[in-house]
């Protein structure tokens, strides 16, 4: 059974993410030949044995990260640059997305695709072999994973900026991690689901 994901009212709420959700038209990150499906609720294959995440799964992650307008923003595993842009949607002009791919194929379709999304405060590179996540002076003020790790990245961790946030798939929960203006790190867990594997070289 096909399960649609509508995001205008579909879940009760009619909030930025809602907005980013329903004006970023998940079809312009999505081959061609699955475009007919982008409305479908389940992950869909964009090539290398990867996927542009199930639309549920990224509305539950963005409302978690809980990203202001004018925030920094790292997208860690962009893929299709759907999130990315998702992302630039919610800082606005006055933010910076920098997503960050490690399949180089991928990174190039993806910039391409977030190019035409005409946001141009938000790119989408290929990841530094051996680097995870990019480092910034200060730390991103937020920061999303799309790849499960198998346990909570201290060099991602370092990433968050004071003040700031980070969510990410740890094996099958979906953590929230919150560095406080003091510089003190708290975890919680937010309900379970299935990733790509996060890749650590
Ligand atoms: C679920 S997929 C893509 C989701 C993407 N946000 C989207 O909207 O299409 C996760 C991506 O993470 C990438 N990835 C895995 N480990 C990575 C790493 N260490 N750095 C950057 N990208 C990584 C994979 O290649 C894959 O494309």
């Amino acid at each position: 059974m096909r399960t649609t994901y509508l995001p205008t009212g579909a879940d009760g709420l009619d909030d930025a993410v809602t907005a980013a959700l329903r004006d970023v038209d998940r079809r312009g990150f999505l081959p061609r030949e699955r475009q007919v499906y982008a409305a479908d609720d389940r992950p869909l294959e964009i090539g290398r044995g990867q996927t542009c995440s199930q639309p549920s799964t990224v509305s539950a992650m963005l409302r978690l990260l809980d990203v202001p307008p004018g925030a920094h923003v790292l997208d860690v595993g962009a893929g299709s640059g759907w999130t990315t842009a998702l992302l630039a949607h919610l800082v606005g002009p006055g933010g910076e997305v920098l997503g960050v791919e490690r399949h180089a194929e991928l990174a190039a379709w993806g910039a391409q695709n977030v190019a035409s999304a005409g946001m141009p405060w938000a790119r989408l590179v290929v990841a530094t072999p051996g680097v995870l996540g990019v480092p910034r002076d200060g730390g991103w003020d937020r920061v999303l994973v799309s790849a499960a790790a198998d346990r909570l990245p201290r060099d991602l961790v370092d990433q968050v900026a004071r003040g700031g946030r980070m969510v990410i798939p740890v094996r099958h929960a979906m953590v929230l991690t919150e560095r406080d203006d003091d510089g003190t790190v708290r975890t919680s867990e937010h309900g379970t689901y299935s990733f790509v594997p996060l890749v650590q070289d």
